[in-house]
């Protein structure tokens, strides 16, 4: 959600941060600017515009900014005003000497705005972000570090900053609470990102910085301080991950690339996690005993990572006899949730940045939880507030529909529950030494499926004029019906809905007409002959069927009018090969409809704002 890229260096700012922007684009936005210090009269220019970074590229091409070597950018994902020009940032303060731009909210901007326009500052957009501008103005002009620092004493929710000022010209101020902000640390160049992909290809060495943390940078220092004013040691890290994990090599779009990286994403997992047909997780901070002494665990995640914790609920208590509650982060932290420090609280964001659980992970703390999180981005601020971490490693995400970083939340839960089972001692070795084996083999089987993935196109194609959609699973295969509902929906825009197939009576069959089509997730399984009564339910009413099903199962030919079919694998691993249909079946019908895949319109990638 929202990006924001600054720099301060020898190079000319403009043409760098628009390509430096142009690398989280994935994250959802829906207008852009950028504001840089002119090196000739050291005056601040800005240029914006609603929607894409290319719209404000081609207006550059007329409207150029002068040459300048200190600037910040932004992609904004509005939360406050409508994405029109007058609102997307930078923001200046009413001299125009002062330029800001911000990701999150400001809770109190309303009674922060009257303050200073009873003052006189005159406003010019709706935003909650450009009391900030003026807030720093009136601390007056004199010390622009002491300035923002009284700033943000003064502000409620969240946020991260990129502040420059004519007064300064070879300054770029960051900050943030509760919102991601990097420090790219260059030769006689700095830059600050909401994450590093944005600024890889100019630096590896980052500086996370941390909440309630500000930092003072020039083009040969940086300078980190707490929000009293206390400088604080700055830890530089080098990421190691490659610039080709951000690009497309060759697929039309990330999230097909990134369906694609599943099987090299879970073998690299097991290999890593499974020695000697142990389960290893290196990371979880916590000894066998502390372990076992958690009477219960709680999952938190939001969206598709929640899906992810559904499974897990259903395969932990299934493998290991553990109680297992599941919840979205949102609920979670308003709900009073009874947690002891025997409750084991599990959280799961391919981000790490994901504001409602990053709360919930607070909450669950101040309870007396113990917290262990699966995420994929190393460093990410969940990953800090953690007790223990488990990576998925699955790679930069950059499709907006999370795809690869769910099968390898799934993997995860897999190894967990497997831990879990074994020190509970509730499986016999048997048993887990087959799960292993089933697990190890998940991945050529995945790759088999996408090898059939024309056929599977070719059903969705068929399909993409249906205005709604019913998925039904049961089992470890219901939250693989939400998953394919929700990957529906955010891509192609078709109302989607995932239920529980034993559900359907009570409520969604009054839905089902030729209008309606409805994927049965209906691999073998103990519940095969339930679903196969829904399926004949929904035929009755003249719903059109399309059948996720196992090889070689012939009798579900009468039910269903399209059928893609799945390799045979434990019926407990299910879920990680169902979801691969699903994701091309979504995938496909986007294409179809013509619709922007990986950057889907009202979404963002990360959701750093409540
Ligand atoms: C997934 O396709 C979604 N874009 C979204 O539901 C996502 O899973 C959710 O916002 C959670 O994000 P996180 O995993 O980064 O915490
Ligand atoms: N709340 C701010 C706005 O609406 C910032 C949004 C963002 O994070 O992009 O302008």
């Amino acid at each position: 959600m929202c990006g924001i890229v600054g720099y301060v260096g020898k190079k000319e700012a403009t043409p760098l941060l628009l390509s430096a922007l142009k690398r989280l684009e994935y994250r959802g936005y829906d207008s852009c600017g950028v504001g840089v210090i002119s090196l000739k009269d050291g005056r601040i220019a800005v240029q914006k515009t609603p929607g894409k970074i290319q719209n404000l590229v081609d207006l550059l091409k007329t409207k150029d900014l002068p040459l300048s070597h200190v600037g910040i950018s932004h992609t904004r994902w509005a939360t406050h005003g409508k994405p029109t020009r007058s609102n997307a940032h930078p923001h200046a303060d009413t001299s125009g000497k002062i330029l800001i731009v911000h990701n999150g909210i400001i809770e109190n901007y309303q009674e922060l705005k009257a303050e200073l326009q009873s003052k006189g500052y005159r406003f010019t957009s709706e935003t909650d972000s450009e009391v900030i501008a003026h807030l720093i103005a009136s601390f007056g002009r004199d010390d622009l570090f002491k300035a923002v620092q009284k700033t943000l004493k003064k502000l409620v929710g969240s946020f991260a900053l990129g502040i420059i000022s004519s007064d300064f010209p070879d300054r770029l101020i960051a900050a943030r609470l509760g919102s991601p902000l990097i420090i790219g640390v260059g030769k006689d160049e700095n830059f600050i990102a909401s994450d590093v992909s944005a600024i890889l290809e100019h630096t590896r060495k980052i500086i996370y910085l941390k909440d309630g943390e500000i930092a003072d940078i020039r083009s040969d220092e940086v300078c980190v301080y707490d929000l009293s004013g206390r400088k604080v040691p700055a830890k530089i890290q080098t990421v190691s991950f490659k610039l080709d994990a951000v690009q497309k090599e060759g697929f039309p779009h990330f999230m097909l690339k990134e369906i694609h990286e599943q099987p090299e994403v879970l073998s690299a997992m097991l290999s890593l996690r499974l020695k000697k047909g142990m389960v290893v997780l290196e990371g979880i901070g916590l000894s066998d005993t502390a372990l076992v002494q958690c009477r219960n665990i709680m999952i938190v995640a939001c969206g598709t990572a929640y899906h992810a914790g559904l499974v897990g609920k259903y395969i932990i208590e299934q493998l290991a006899c553990v109680p297992v509650a599941v919840d979205v982060s949102s609920e979670f932290r308003y709900r009073s949730p009874i947690i002891d420090k025997n409750t084991l609280v599990i959280a799961v964001s391919q981000s790490g940045e994901t504001a409602d659980t990053l709360a919930a992970v607070r909450e669950a703390k101040a309870r007396g939880a113990k917290v262990v999180s699966i995420c994929n981005v190393v460093g990410s601020s969940l990953t800090r507030e953690s007790d223990g971490v488990l990576y998925t490693h699955a790679g930069p995400e950059i499709g907006v529909a999370s795809t690869k970083a769910y099968t390898a939340q799934l993997g995860m839960m897999y190894l967990l529950a497997l831990k879990f089972a074994v020190i509970h001692k509730k499986l016999s070795g048997f048993r887990v030494q087959s799960l292993v084996k089933g697990l190890k083999e998940i991945p050529a089987t995945l790759k088999k499926i996408l090898k059939d993935k024309a056929r599977i196109a070719k059903i969705a194609r068929a399909n993409a004029h249906f205005g709604s959609f019913l998925f039904l699973g049961r089992n470890v295969n219901f939250p693989s019906a939400l998953e394919g509902a929700l990957k529906l929906k955010e891509i192609s825009y078709i109302p989607a809905e995932g239920y529980a197939a034993g559900e359907m009576k009570h409520g969604p069959i009054a839905l089902i007409d030729e209008y309606r089509a409805v994927v049965c997730i209906t691999p073998e399984s103990d519940t095969y002959e339930k679903m196969i009564s829904n399926m004949q339910e929904i035929r009755a009413r003249k719903g059109k069927i399309i059948a996720i099903a196992t090889d070689g199962d012939t009798g579900i030919r009468q039910h269903a009018s399209n059928i893609i079919y799945v390799p045979k694998v434990d019926r407990l691993l299910t879920p990680l090969v169902t979801v691969l249909p699903l994701q091309l079946i979504a995938y496909y019908i986007a294409v179809a409809r013509g619709n922007d895949v990986d950057q889907p319109r009202n979404l963002a990638k990360s959701v750093t704002v409540e």
